[in-house]
């Protein structure tokens, strides 16, 4: 199947969705009892966000939030994958809840529903409540007992609702791009305090799947991960044992703890760190999941590079392929590649592209709307490798495009649009983009092609 229209091999119950994020999307950073994120404190560092821009307006979805659920009834999608905002909840991190922030998602999903979408609630999306990080953060192990405290408020408050939970997104980047690199928050370059994350991330996963299971059972619990094939940049030695040192860090490190392996033994001795671990911990953070989340953007090519950090291997800059406005390389065979490894290696049972999307510079014309035809050809390719992939064998249940709406790209501020919807920060007036048009026709398609003659004649 090479055809990139071609997705007759998703499955007829296919999950068809969008994605977002609550400090990328909701502003109201002060409001209705909400406290400082890390991500907020972030922003006020002098250069560490292009622009000096902060999430303080962002979309201003927590008070445009029906808006937006009417730009996902256009677009015809069947979920919504939002987060929760942990310091709108539980503003000090552990203690007293917030009724009036939990209050905010209780009319989401109440909306959503009504509007006939499926909402996929994450519980963690980078924004650590600022109290808990001035108590040590996620290298500290109370971290993650605040965190399953705090899911099964959220989950005892939504779970009859809300019947797919990830625990956490992207843990790479809250660990390793916040601890290690200190590219974003928050801001830290310190190997130890990286792994140290790294483990309480997990351990409050397996202790918030708990958690929510208690509080509302019969849900589905899965986790988030981004993962890259790591592809060595020549045949030579050196290369091959970067590309599989990179492995380590980008895909098995966030894996095989997750699916009872224990952490991957190269690493441990690679980072040199001891980890925080108690009896019992493993068994916690590998608690059987009913779904894994993947988001895929690109594939890495590495080379050997001694001197740089760990994994000591060094991103190569292929000149070929398609590159986003993130000079990402544009490569979908990628993304067929993990699936088929989630589904191989891991034995996955059931799989959500959680996230998939590209920035370019989109710029409205005369009459406001915006043609992305790059970006309709991303999301087309990579929805066929998603076919492929379900052809091949893979368990997948859906796919939400990242994201929504253009919307607060951490570090890179607001230059950097992701959205099938732009928005214009100064009006935040919404226009769905030519994409947006396009994955309205494909999931509109997709619907139609696996109902019941009944049903494809009501969505006609
Ligand atoms: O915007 C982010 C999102 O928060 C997490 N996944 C990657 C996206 C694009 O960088």
């Amino acid at each position: 199947m090479t055809d990139r229209t071609d997705l007759s091999a998703l499955p007829a119950d296919f999950t068809w969705g969008v994605a977002t994020s609550a400090y990328q999307i909701e502003g109201a950073v002060a409001e209705d009892g909400r406290s400082p994120s890390i991500w907020d404190t972030f922003c006020r560092v002098p250069g560490a966000v292009d622009g000096g821009d902060t999430g303080d307006m962002a979309c201003d979805h927590y008070h445009r939030w029906r808006e937006d659920i009417a730009l996902m009834r256009e677009l015809g999608v069947t979920a919504y994958r939002f987060s929760i905002a942990w310091p709108r909840v539980v503003p000090g991190g552990d203690g007293p809840v917030n009724a009036t922030g939990l209050a905010f998602y209780d009319r989401l999903v109440d909306a959503l529903l009504e509007a006939g979408i499926t909402p996929f609630a994450t519980l963690y999306h980078w924004d650590l409540p600022q109290a808990l990080q001035d108590r040590g953060g996620w290298p500290v192990r109370g971290t993650a007992e605040h965190f399953a405290s705090y899911a099964s408020v959220a989950a005892r408050a939504l779970g009859d609702r809300v019947h797919d939970w990830a625990t956490l997104n992207e843990p790479l980047c809250s660990a390793w791009i916040g601890h290690l690199e200190g590219r974003m928050a928050p801001g830290l370059t310190d190997l130890t305090a990286a792994v140290r994350a790294s483990f309480h991330l997990h351990l409050g996963h397996g202790l918030a799947t708990q958690a929510i299971r208690a509080a509302a059972p019969g849900v589905r619990v899965g986790i988030v991960n981004n993962l890259s094939p790591c592809t060595p940049a020549s045949d030579s030695d050196a290369d091959r044992a970067a590309a599989l040192r990179a492995d380590g860090h980008t895909n098995r490190w966030w894996l095989d703890p997750v699916h009872g392996r224990g952490y991957p033994e190269d690493m441990v001795r690679l980072y040199g760190v001891e980890l925080p671990e108690r009896p019992g911990d493993l068994e916690t953070i590998a608690a059987p999941l009913d779904w894994l989340g993947l988001n895929y953007y690109f594939r890495n090519v590495v080379a050997d590079d001694p001197s740089g950090p760990p994994p000591y291997a060094r991103q190569i800059r292929r000149p070929e392929p398609r590159r986003t406005a993130m000079d990402w390389e544009v490569d979908a065979s990628g993304l067929e590649e993990l699936l088929m490894r989630l589904t191989e290696d891991y034995a996955a049972r059931r799989i959500h592209v959680t996230e998939n999307g590209s920035a370019y510079r989109d710029l409205p014309g005369p009459d406001g709307a915006v043609d992305d035809p790059e970006r309709i050809h991303y999301l087309e390719e990579h929805l066929a490798a998603c076919a492929r992939a379900a052809d091949r064998g893979a368990p997948l249940a859906g796919y939400f495009a990242w994201s929504l709406l253009d919307n607060f790209e951490w570090a890179y501020g607001y230059d950097k649009r992701f959205g099938l919807a732009y928005v214009d920060y100064a009006t935040q007036r919404r226009t769905l983009k030519a994409s947006g048009r396009r994955y309205a026709a494909i999931v509109r398609d997709g619907r139609a092609a696996r109902a019941t003659p009944a049903q494809a004649s009501r969505t006609a």
